[in-house]
C-alpha cells in the first residue's frame, strides 16, 4: 500500500481526538506562530547559575520538563524523606515565565536509590508506589498538566515470553504495575494528563518492529480494561547512523491515536557518535533524522508538544553512554554549545510552525 493511501486511510479509520490537550492552553508565553509547543528538559541549577542558559530557555520554551528532580534518585534519598526542591524551584521558572511543566517521572526501572533494594515483596512494592504517587502527584495537583506514569516499561529487545522490561514495579508487581500506577496518579489529580513514555520505535530493524508490536499491545490491553491513559510519549532518541522507519512510525502512531490517544514527543535528540566528525556534515544529518521522524508522526496527527531532552549542546546526557571514539563533542540538540541554533533548531521550528 503506497505511503500516502495508508495515511489517509488510517486517518479515515475515524481517528477519535485525545483527551483534552495539556498544553493547548500554554500560558501568555504560546507564541502564536509555533502551533505546537515546544520545550527541553532543564537542569534547574543551571537556570540559576548560568545566564546564557536561562536566556536560551527563555526565548525557545513554551513548556519545560526537569532532566532530573523527580527521579527517584533525586527525590527520594532515604524511604522516608522527600526533597522537592528541584521541581518546586523549575515550577516556580515555569510559572512566573507563562510556561507549562512536565512530569516526569514516576515509576521507572532506573535512577532507583539503594533503599528500594530491600523491597521485596509484592505487598511492598504497590505500597511504596502508591506512597510516592499519592505524595509526588498530590504536592503538584493541578500545577503539573501531564505527567509521564510510567517510563519504559516495554523491553528495548521485547519477545513473546518477555516483552516487558525488568525493573523493581515488572518483577515484583507484574505487567499490572501499569494499570496500578495510572489508575492511582488518575485518582490523585483527575485532570492531569497521564501519559505512558517510551524508545526505540523508530527504525527499519527487526528489534524497532518488535518493540512497535510489544507496546501496541500493553496499550491495547490497558485500553481494552479502560485505564486512565491518555497519552504516548515518543521519546524520540534518535541513533544518528541509522533510517527512520517511516511508515513505521506512522503505523504506530495511526493504531495509537486511532485508539483515542494523544502524542506527545518527549525526548527528542539525535545520537551522532556514529556519524561524520564534520561538523556541517553532521549537523545536516542529525536534523534530517528528526525532520523524517517529526514529519511520519505529522503525517497523521498533530502531536500535542515537541520536547527535546536538553537544549545545548554543552549540556546533554549523550556522552553518558554514547562518548564519540574520535573525543569531538556530541551534537544531538538544536542548540551548539554556543547556543546557536543549528539545522535541527530549524527542522524543529518548520514543523511546530507548519502545523498551525
Ligand atoms: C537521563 C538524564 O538525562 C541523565 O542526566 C540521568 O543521569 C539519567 O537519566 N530516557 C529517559 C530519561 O526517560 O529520564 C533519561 O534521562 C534519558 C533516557
Amino acid at each position: 500500500m503506497h505511503r500516502r493511501q495508508f495515511v489517509l486511510g488510517a486517518l479515515g479509520a475515524g481517528l477519535t481526538a485525545g483527551s483534552a490537550p495539556a498544553f493547548a492552553q500554554a500560558g501568555p508565553k504560546e507564541c502564536t506562530r509555533a502551533a505546537i509547543p515546544f520545550g527541553a528538559a532543564i537542569r534547574v541549577d543551571l537556570l540559576r547559575d548560568d545566564q546564557e542558559y536561562r536566556r536560551a530557555v527563555l526565548g525557545h520554551c513554551q513548556l519545560v520538563v526537569g532532566e532530573g528532580g523527580l527521579k527517584w534518585f533525586d527525590l527520594r534519598p532515604e524511604a522516608d524523606k522527600f526533597v522537592f526542591d528541584q521541581p518546586d524551584r523549575l515550577l516556580a521558572f515555569a510559572d512566573a515565565n507563562g510556561m507549562r511543566m512536565r512530569g516526569h517521572t514516576l515509576a521507572w526501572y532506573a535512577a532507583m536509590p539503594k533503599w528500594t533494594e530491600a523491597i521485596s515483596t509484592k505487598k511492598e512494592a504497590e505500597r511504596v508506589l502508591y506512597e510516592h504517587i499519592d505524595t509526588v502527584v498530590g504536592r503538584y495537583k493541578g500545577r503539573i498538566p501531564s505527567w509521564d506514569v510510567v517510563n519504559e516499561a516495554v523491553s528495548e529487545d521485547p519477545t513473546a515470553e518477555t516483552p516487558m522490561r525488568k525493573s523493581i514495579w515488572q518483577d515484583l508487581i507484574g505487567t499490572q504495575h501499569v494499570e496500578l500506577a495510572f489508575r492511582r496518579t488518575a485518582a490523585v489529580d483527575p485532570k492531569a494528563q497521564l501519559v505512558l513514555n517510551d524508545f526505540g520505535f523508530e527504525n527499519p530493524t527487526d528489534r524497532c518492529r518488535a518493540k512497535r508490536a510489544a507496546f501496541l499491545r500493553l496499550v491495547r490491553n490497558l485500553k481494552d480494561r479502560g485505564v486512565p491513559l491518555h497519552a504516548i510519549g515518543l521519546q524520540g532518541h534518535l541513533p544518528g547512523e541509522q533510517e527512520i522507519d517511516k511508515d513505521g512510525i506512522s503505523r504506530l502512531v495511526a493504531e495509537l491515536h486511532g485508539m483515542g490517544l494523544s502524542i506527545l514527543v518527549t525526548e527528542l535528540d539525535v545520537i551522532d557518535d556514529k556519524l561524520p566528525r564534520d561538523r556541517a556534515i553532521r549537523d545536516e544529518i542529525v536534523a534530517s533524522r528528526a525532520r523524517a521522524f517529526l514529519q511520519a508522526i505529522g503525517d497523521v496527527c498533530r502531536p500535542e508538544a515537541v520536547v527535546t531532552w536538553g537544549i545545548t549542546d554543552q549540556f546533554t546526557w549523550v556522552p553518558i553512554w554514547f562518548r564519540r571514539k574520535d573525543g569531538d563533542p556530541n551534537r544531538p540538540l538544536p542548540l551548539d554549545a554556543n547556543y546557536r541554533p543549528k539545522p535541527l533548531m530549524r527542522a524543529i521550528q518548520e514543523f511546530t510552525r507548519a502545523k498551525a
